[in-house]
């Protein structure tokens, strides 16, 4: 086979899946942790599509050494997963739970022993209710809460862990959870999403230095959720409306990280009545220089204004709209578009307006209902190549220039899609909640022979066959 028919990844390129604690785990007040927002959350039926609490999840708290055997027999060497602060820190501050410690000691001693290397989120959004209820991330508080965690754990930690994200998506924690109300704390309220957000991302800045002064060789970034954004025609209205959501999703949160600055027309848009207080050196802190910058990629958002005018609810904040259009493939989740070449864009687009540094696709997969076929397994032919086709566009962003690191699939198993309860499957490897039995899906053994191989045939990305 010529090398233009196989696209060979670079040789120390990083494949690994990703899961957060609060979506597999279970065991939501096992052995003395303590309640965070989403047990909180999801207690109540009414916040959650399915009406389900994430209680027990995947189960995974009792059932990770098979779920890692399982793992290091699809060849999947490298695992982003997080911890969660309540079962360590059960209030948020003071005493430590040691059996939370020691949990995740025996999961990241049996990753070690199967050749996985751990990549851990300190904070994917199971915030100490403790916390929660002294005002959450709009108080400037929980910001030093936080640094105090991450010191313990990273501590704690070093020598066998030496990949750490110190935040998952801030805009999704944010904004789904402080101004839409779809996530907790269910709050709706745009000044105090601001405030969060600037907490986080002031956290952010003040946990990097500790996690480098206690892991000898770390290696810290932030994650961001973001998209390929277009406006849906080429009005000055849409035009406009296209660069707010941009404003608002993408450059609010990479321009502070990488520019220590928050974007100018969106700061005029706002106003100060919305802005939250940042304090003299903050946007230092924040823009603190880190070893690689995690990527979320999903979709496209195709977006057009709003005549409708501009509210504070919901989205109306920005007066826009998202359009949806026919003949685009599309995911089971809330009809995200399929959109691998918006990936490459989004690469080329951060190399060429935040410059150069390290980057991993720290999730990316797609969410389809995966009933099993007669034979039991589950055929997702539409999930292997979406799979084929992102990662095709990685290799591409790879070949003009993008310094792009590794990819990691969201997500390993099937778990708890927040406030869709369990109506959303994103896994490699299908679970069936009732017996909490693991089958892994087609994809999951196409991308075990992608790790093996290291590539795979063009024509994989290629083909519309499946969609
Ligand atoms: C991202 C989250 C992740 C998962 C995927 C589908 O926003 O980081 O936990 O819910 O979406």
């Amino acid at each position: 086979m010529s090398t233009s028919d196989f696209l060979s990844f670079p040789k120390d390129f990083v494949w690994g899946s990703a899961t957060a604690a609060y979506q597999i785990e279970g065991g939501w007040n096992s052995d003395g942790k303590g309640e965070s927002i989403w047990d909180r959350f999801s207690s109540n039926p009414k916040n959650i599509e399915d009406g389900q609490p994430g209680t027990v999840t995947c189960d995974h708290y009792h059932r990770f050494p098979g779920d890692f055997a399982l793992m290091a027999q699809l060849g999947l060497k490298n695992y982003r997963m997080s911890f969660s602060w309540t079962r360590i820190l059960p209030l948020g501050t003071g005493k430590v739970n040691q059996a939370g410690l020691d949990f995740y000691d025996r999961q990241i001693d049996d990753l070690l022993a199967k050749g996985i290397t751990p990549w851990v989120t300190l904070f994917h959004w199971d915030l100490p209710q403790a916390l929660q209820d002294k005002g959450g991330w709009a108080n400037r508080a929980t910001v030093d809460a936080y640094v105090v965690y991450v010191d313990l754990v990273t501590k704690h930690f070093a020598g066998r862990v030496t990949n750490w994200m110190t935040h998952n998506e801030p805009w999704v924690f944010s904004f789904c959870g402080h101004q839409f109300g779809a996530h907790a704390p269910g709050l709706k309220d745009l000044k105090t999403t601001l405030a969060v957000a600037h907490h986080i991302l002031l956290s952010h800045g003040k946990a990097v230095p500790v996690i480098r002064a206690n892991v000898p060789g770390a290696k810290v970034g932030i994650v961001h959720n973001l998209e390929w954004i277009e406006p849906a025609s080429d009005s000055e209205e849409d035009i406009a409306a296209a660069q707010r959501h941009d404003g608002a999703y993408n450059r609010w949160f990479l321009d502070a990280t990488q520019k220590g600055r928050y974007p100018g027309d969106m700061v005029a848009w706002y106003g100060p009545a919305l802005l939250p207080e940042i304090q003299a050196g903050d946007m230092e802190t924040i823009a603190v220089k880190t070893d690689f910058l995690g990527v979320n990629y999903y979709s496209r958002h195709l977006m057009a204004n709003d005549p409708a005018g501009r509210g504070t609810e919901g989205r109306s904040f920005l007066a826009v709209q998202m359009v949806y259009r026919p003949f685009v493939p599309r995911g089971h989740f809330d009809e995200w578009e399929m959109q691998p070449e918006g990936l490459f864009k989004l690469l080329v687009r951060l190399k060429k307006d935040y410059g150069d540094f390290p980057i991993y696709v720290t999730e990316n997969g797609t969410s389809l209902p995966d009933l099993p076929g007669i034979d039991g397994q589950i055929h997702d032919g539409t999930r292997t190549r979406y799979l084929a086709r992102h990662t095709a566009a990685l290799h591409e962003a790879h070949r003009v220039g993008v310094d792009i690191r590794g990819y990691f699939v969201w997500s390993f198993m099937d778990n708890y899609e927040w406030g869709f309860g369990f109506t959303k499957r994103f896994g490699i490897v299908h679970v069936d909640y009732p017996t909490q039995k693991r089958t892994v899906k087609d994809s999951g053994r196409w991308y075990s022979q992608v790790i093996k191989k290291n590539g795979f045939p063009v024509a994989e990305a290629n083909s519309y066959t499946t969609y």
